[in-house]
């Protein structure tokens, strides 16, 4: 057959499928130029290995669905069984490939299994070469055979050059999300499953690999991530053969997955990136991907009010009309009314599943709130919980059939007093779902915070998932202009499979801004800033008791979708100002925020840390250098500014937003005094500059212009 090369943006892609054996990825990384086909054919011939002492007759390699019967003894890439007829013996599946097509920037593969005679298995693979250099691996397998096929796995693996020897991935809990971890890659196999029914808050995320050292702007890395909002397993296997795969797919439980004979199973599609130079090449890839999504907002993001931590569950007309006031007063431009609206929601024990108005609290509907709302020029948001359900409702007595349970009558435990409705059971996704659009057509509701609180723990997260995807896109169909946020107490569900259907997402439960930086830092490695809710919240802050100085937490919102979550009527007149200056950089700023590339620093202080977004054409950046710390020494060092073009000249300039963030007594350097500074970009980026000797947690934003 063939040897596909695919090329997009620096970036190759080798397949070897030459024969009718496994085919295997001789090359995922940097640009190999035009190579013509005796020139592919020598590169796959110079890749054929050696046959070492005490090893398989043939020489080994890692195929595309590594199996056991090609010779590979790590992970498999498939795995499953038809149902035996009685005194069969074991039988794992044998693939060879069937054929291979490709075009400029895509290949597909399909491989069967006919090793005893029929062909009882189809796995089709298409493997999409982005326009920005993001492989996107599909596999879908079809049982062809005539028993019912039980699936245990089908994963997308890549293979890992033998330098890759550190590894980058995400743990957390809630309001600690995307914290990272990193550790040698040793022999054996390192595995991540997410059993939550969500990737959950201490999900994998994205899973880096490089060259030990690697970092933001340092180092060859590859990164994966897997497109999908359920259950998950990533692993990297160095094995003793000498191979270093990478693997993702979907974690399913036992007997999840059966086939019926011409049925068929579609994996999550695994996207996976290469970069020469760091981490920042990474996200600049994964962030191309998002942004070219049917879904990707394309307006620009309405400066928020969230009512949560304003209020929590004490609905109020007169209170929240207020607050519409102050919000209008400072420039907001979306006013989300947040959890507590429902028939009888006072608290978190009740009511989730009935998605009408509580007429105790809201006699005339949300009619004169929304109408405030809108007369005020603002748009209008609701929160809403569609996937789960409290005992302590209309529809849990109505319809308890429709509460997801395991085996028999057996609930879950219960997890914030509320259970998970079985959307994948038609009648009750369509019941959520008219409730939803009976919303939708009594009120201009231009955005739904979609909220998700609970680990499923029983039932088919799969098909789960999947209902929970059909039912945002139905409502999506009747509403083309609704946004959604996924939100999941907090960031425990963003994920490539839910930002497909979704606008916006909600990073973590704390507004400290202390936190926020390093999980706005850590999340923006996929999800582009413009889909980053940043709040500025009250001081001190609700989830840790920590007060910080106003304007490290205004500044620590502008990187992101920013917004409020605070009790304005509690705020004074000096610091409402500040918020309406701070609304004014927020709108000069997100046109360059929300399409720029991210770029981070590698400072050898870890207290110190450089994030910023530099315009496609580097013509415009802006900067958060922060103080995150007690500086290590009398003098905090040289900040470098990441990104810029060294050709250019540039003017820096310190972004006032409403409040002065706080140094050491002494005095700043002049050019700070001054108001600016004129610098070539090879300055800025190679040397740095000197910054006001900050206070721990302390937030300088500079702009940098061309001139
Ligand atoms: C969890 C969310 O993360 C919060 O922002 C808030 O919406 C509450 N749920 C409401 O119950």
């Amino acid at each position: 057959m063939t040897v596909v090369h695919l090329r997009s943006a620096g970036t190759s892609f080798v397949l070897d499928a030459r024969d009718a054996g496994m085919p295997a990825i001789l090359h995922f990384g940097g640009d190999l130029g035009e190579l013509t086909e005796p020139q592919l054919r020598a590169l796959a011939d110079s890749s054929v290995r050696a046959v070492p002492p005490s090893a398989l007759n043939a020489p080994l390699r890692l195929g595309i669905v590594p199996l056991l019967a090609d010779g590979w003894s790590g992970l498999p890439g498939l795995d499953g069984r038809h149902d035996p007829t009685p005194g069969q013996a074991l039988r794992r599946p044998v693939l060879r490939l069937e054929s291979v097509e490709s075009s400029e920037r895509s290949a597909r593969v399909v491989l069967v299994d006919d090793a005893d005679g029929d062909p009882v298995l189809r796995v089709e693979i298409d493997y999409d070469l982005s326009e920005h250099g993001v492989l996107a691996v599909r596999s879908q397998l079809t049982n062809t055979g005539s028993a019912d096929f039980e699936l245990s796995g089908l994963a997308a693996v890549l293979p890992l050059p033998g330098s890759a020897r550190e590894r980058l991935d995400f743990a957390g809990a809630w309001s600690a999300e995307r914290v990272p971890q990193r550790a040698a890659i040793d022999v054996g196999t390192w595995l991540r499953e997410s059993r939550h029914g969500r990737g959950g808050h201490d999900d994998a995320f994205v899973t880096a690999v490089g060259e030990p050292g690697f970092g933001f702007r340092r180092g060859e890395v590859w990164a994966a991530h897997l497109a999908w909002s359920g259950d998950s397993r990533v692993w990297i296997d160095r094995s003793a053969l000498g191979f270093t795969a990478l693997g993702a797919g979907e974690l399913l439980a036992p007997g999840e997955i059966r086939l019926a004979p011409g049925e068929t199973y579609a994996a999550p599609e695994l996207l996976a990136a290469w970069s020469a130079n760091g981490l920042d090449g990474i996200s600049a890839r994964f962030h191309s991907w998002v942004r070219a999504l049917p879904a990707h907002p394309d307006s620009p993001r309405p400066l928020t009010l969230n009512t949560w931590e304003a209020v929590y569950f004490e609905h109020d007309l007169d209170r929240l009309l207020g607050l519409v006031e102050l919000a209008a007063e400072v420039g907001v431009e979306r006013f989300v009314l947040d959890d507590g609206w429902m028939i009888g929601r006072s608290d978190d024990l009740r009511a989730l599943g009935d998605w009408t108005v509580d007429p105790e609290s809201w006699p005339d509907g949300l009619h004169p709130l929304i109408d405030r709302v809108k007369s005020a020029g603002m748009q209008f948001g609701l929160w809403v919980e569609p996937e789960m359900v409290s005992l302590d409702s209309r529809l849990a007595r109505e319809h308890p059939e429709w509460v997801l349970r395991e085996t028999g009558d057996r609930l879950p435990e219960s997890w914030r007093y509320q259970y998970v409705v079985d959307l994948a059971e038609d009648a009750a996704r369509e019941h959520i779902r008219d409730a939803l659009l009976a919303l939708l057509a009594e009120y201009p509701i231009d955005y739904l915070k979609w909220d998700m609180n609970r680990d499923q723990l029983g039932g088919s997260a799969h098909r789960q998932v999947l209902a929970t995807y059909r039912l945002m896109d139905e409502l999506r169909e009747h509403h083309p202009n609704l946004e959604i946020e996924s939100c999941s107490s907090g960031g425990g569900r963003i994920d490539a499979g839910i930002l497909q259907r979704t606008q916006r997402v909600w990073p973590s439960d704390t507004n400290d801004a202390h936190d926020r930086q390093t999980i706005m830092r850590w999340t923006s490695l996929l999800v582009p800033p413009e889909y980053l809710g940043a709040h500025v919240g009250a001081a001190p802050a609700h989830v840790t008791g920590r007060a910080h100085s106003l304007a490290f937490r205004l500044a620590t919102a502008l990187f992101g979708h920013a917004g409020i979550e605070w009790d304005l009527s509690a705020t004074d007149p000096a610091e409402r100002a500040a918020l309406a200056a701070w609304a004014g950089a927020y709108r000069s700023l997100r046109g360059l925020v929300h399409s720029g590339a991210v770029v981070r620093g590698d400072e050898a202080d870890a207290g110190e840390t450089v994030l910023g977004v530099v315009a496609p054409d580097a013509r415009d950046a802006v900067y958060w250098l922060s103080s995150l710390d007690r500086a290590e020494s009398s003098a905090r060092s040289l900040r470098r500014l990441p990104g810029l073009d060294p050709a250019l000249d540039y003017r820096v300039e310190p972004v006032e937003f409403g409040a002065d963030p706080a140094w050491y007594w002494g005095t700043p350097p002049p050019w700070w005094s001054d108001g600016g500074i004129a610098l070539p970009g090879s300055v800025l980026a190679a040397r740095g500059l000197e910054l006001p000797m900050l206070l721990p947690d302390e937030t300088v934003v500079v702009r940098v212009r061309a001139l």
